[in-house]
Parts: structure tokens; sequence; C-alpha cells
């Protein structure tokens, strides 16, 4: 089957140029304005943007064992009509994914429900360092060094020297720290006020612990990808990165503050938390200066009824994965950013920060991953809309310039313009940790 792309404003590595681009069969066969060859289906991009499909590398799906908030079919298909043509999943499920037969418990349970390409993080305990070192197939080892939603927690110094030592998957963590939170929550004392949930995991906690890993990470000489930066003053950190050091930042720290708990209140509570809005300068600057390499979404589903519970029962976390690429597209929209740095930090940042083989460019040879834009669409997001299992977006009511309007996985086009492909499914990422990630591969 070839496909030929006609005439989109097609996003290159470093620059957007007007061309053709042919899928062959589950690749990028061409990309030329002149390409004569006879095509089985021809779609016209014109005055469209197409972009590699979104790598979203940190996301909750919840199955198994929490799928009243979501499961791998809702969350594929919520990707889909985001742009996201390969998700890396979080290992906090029940069972948490923290042996290599759970992880290969949930890869064959993706392969059959997934609508897009998947990959699943291997958990760390204080005491798995085997399982840590026997597995493959996985983009890394999570660390939370720092309580969240679920139980997997490493706070022991010992443990966490020996995971550093021991194993050679890059790591990533988790930053927010538990001594720090347990002060300020005593210092605090009973509440039922959510905006106390940025006081208790304020910045300082996010600083310390996030200086503590990159300790581990400098002494053990070991990749290191810092998840969701909340804080300007992490961003001071991240530039000297050593060659190991990569970091992420999420929409939800770069859109919202501690301003949006009176409007949105528990809607917005995430680990991290929140944080003050004079953090915003500080997290773009970053994004600008290649000291936050990556943006994703921590797309962490709760039931709207859960998260109506009052502070402190309310549980942590917000769904993002179907209107991130959007919400971005506005920021391009409104002069923020440009699309080209957008496609570096969604699609060839995370494959390169992950080792991904064969995503996150629109380059010849390529995987077919792909997702056509229209920059000037606008849409508002609304919560009947959603197609995340937990029914609601915090950016509900929201209007933005800016819609993925199809998308392809491996040369299959999943979704178009509100309808699906459901037979599709995506396929397991593979990972080529000896490219050494992100700054090996500049
Ligand atoms: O707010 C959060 N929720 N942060 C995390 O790190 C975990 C997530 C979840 O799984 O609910």
């Amino acid at each position: 089957m070839k496909t030929r792309i006609r005439r989109a404003n097609v996003v290159l590595a470093n620059e957007t140029v007007v061309a053709d681009v042919i899928i062959e069969g589950q690749t990028i066969a061409d990309i030329d304005s002149a390409a004569q060859i006879a095509v089985d289906e021809e779609i016209d991009g014109t005055g469209y943007h197409l972009l590699p499909g979104v790598i979203d590398d940190q996301v909750h799906f919840r199955e198994p064992g929490l799928t009243h908030k979501e499961d791998l079919a809702t969350a594929s298909r919520a990707c889909a009509k985001g742009g996201i043509t390969t998700f890396l999943e979080m290992p906090n499920t029940k069972p948490a994914t923290i042996s290599v037969e759970a992880l290969h418990a949930k890869l064959q349970l993706a392969s059959t429900k997934s609508l897009v390409n998947y990959g699943f993080y291997i958990g760390a305990t204080p005491d798995n360092v085997g399982e840590l070192k026997a597995a493959t197939r996985t983009p890394g080892i999570k660390i939370f060094i720092g309580s969240s939603t679920g139980s997997l927690l490493v706070d022991e110094q010992q443990a966490l020297e020996t995971i550093f030592a021991e194993t050679t998957l890059p790591i990533t963590a988790h930053c927010e720290d538990e001594t720090t939170i347990t002060a300020n929550r005593e210092r605090v004392g009973p509440t039922n006020n959510v905006a106390d949930h940025s006081r208790i995991r304020d910045e300082q906690a996010a600083i310390v612990c996030t200086r503590r890993a990159f300790d581990l990470a400098y002494r053990h000489n070991h990749r290191f990808h810092l998840l969701h930066t909340s804080t300007a003053a992490e961003t001071e950190l991240t530039a000297d990165h050593r060659n190991l050091i990569t970091a992420e930042a999420c929409p939800h720290h770069l859109l919202f503050s501690t301003d949006d708990y009176e409007r949105l209140g528990t809607l917005v509570q995430m680990n991290p938390s929140i944080k003050p809005a004079s953090n915003h300068e500080g997290l773009w600057q970053a994004l600008h200066d290649n000291r936050i390499q990556v943006i994703a979404t921590d797309h962490a589903p709760h039931t709207l009824e859960e998260k109506q519970q009052p502070y402190p029962a309310s549980p942590s976390g917000l769904p993002a994965v179907e209107n991130s690429l959007a919400l971005m597209l506005n920021e391009v929209n409104k002069g923020r950013c440009t699309i080209e740095q957008v496609v570096h930090w969604m699609c060839d940042a995370p494959a390169r920060v992950w080792d991904l083989v064969g995503k996150g460019r629109i380059e010849r040879g390529y995987d077919a991953d792909l997702v056509l834009v229209d920059l000037n669409r606008e849409h508002t997001i609304r919560n009947a809309d959603q197609l995340t299992k937990c029914g609601w977006s915090p950016w509900d009511g929201e209007t933005l310039r800016g819609l993925p309007l199809r998308t392809w996985v491996r040369g299959k086009q999943v979704y178009c313009e509100g309808k699906f492909d459901e037979s599709i499914r995506g396929t397991e990422a593979e990972f080529d940790h000896a490219r050494g990630g992100y700054w090996a591969t500049r």
C-alpha cells in the first residue's frame, strides 16, 4: 500500500518544507515534491502541517488493576485523537510493573488492545534490582524518589545507590523529597484546602530531591531523565547535564499555576504540585535554552467522583493525552514557540532520550508515524467530547487554535477527524540503548 500526502508543510528536524510525503507500507519512503510515483491513495495536505507522531514519554494508563479510571484501549484511542503515536507508560498499576514478568504481561496486553505504539517502564523498589538488571524491551527504570499515586517509593539512600550502581538501563524519576513533604505537612496541619497541596509539595521539595537524583547520576555516571520539572530553580540544575541529564516539562506546569486552584480546585491537584506563576518564565526559558528537552503529559486519570472528594482524600493527577499537542499548537499561535520547537520537544527529543528506533522524525526510512494538523482550526475542549475513560479535562471550556486532524501509526491511518479505524494495533517500540541517549545523538 502506497500513500501520498500531497503538498503539506512538512516539519523536518531543522526546517519546514512544502513537499509530498510518500508512505510505503509501514515506513516513510520519500519526501519529494516532484515524486511521480503511482500511489494507491492520495491525501491533499495543502495548508496543513505534517508532523512526526508525538511520543509521550510519561503516561499512566491504569491497566492492569485500575481500569475504572482508564485502560489501554480507551487511552490509546485518546492518544490517536491527540496525535500521539507512541506512549511510554509508568509502572504504578496494580500489580505494579516491578518484575520482568509483569512487564511482559503489559506488553502482551498492549499488543491486543493498543491503537498506537507502546513501551513500558520497569519500576524500582528497594529490593528488585535483580529484575531491573534482567529487564530488556523497556525504555528504562522508573523510580519514585518521593511517593505519589500508588505505593512505589524508594527513599533510602543505600537502595538508590545500589540501583544507580548496578543497573545499566536509563533511569527516570519522580523527584519530590519525602522528608520535606512530611515536615511541610506537619507545619500546615490538618487541612481541606487544596491550595495547601502546593505548600506541602512545595518548590523546596522538588529542588532538594532533584539535586539528590542528579548527584546519584553524576557519581555513578548514569543516564538520568528528570520527569515533570515544575520549578524554575530545577532548570538551573539541569544546565549542568554532563551528557547524562535530560529533563521534561508538562503542559499543566507550563500553563497552570497556584492561581488556578480557586477556579479548578482538585482538578489541578497534581504531583509534583502546580507551582506559583513565577515559575512559568523559567520553565519556558529552559525549553528555549535546551535545559529542558521534552514535553510530555503525565496523563494521570482519576474519575470525577474520586477527584471531587475533599482534599486530601482527592487523588493527584489529571488527563491530557488528547489535548497536549493541540495545547502546544495553540502556544505556537500565541507566538510562545515555533512548530519546529514543538516537534523537537514532543517527537525528536523523546525518541533520542529513550533510544527509540525509527521514530521521532519525518525522514526517509523512519516509521510512518505521522500526524496532520491544522494550525488554524479553532476548537473548544469539552468534557463531553473527551475519550479518556475518566471523561473530563482541566481545560474544559478553553478554545484553542490548532488541531490534529489525522494520525497514522506505522503507515495506517488510525484517526481521521473524529473517526477511528478500530482494527489497527500499534506495535512494541524498540529501544536501542547502545545509542547512548539524547546527548550522544546530536
Ligand atoms: O499527580 C500524579 N499522579 N503524579 C504522579 O506522579 C502519579 C500520577 C498518578 O498515577 O495518578
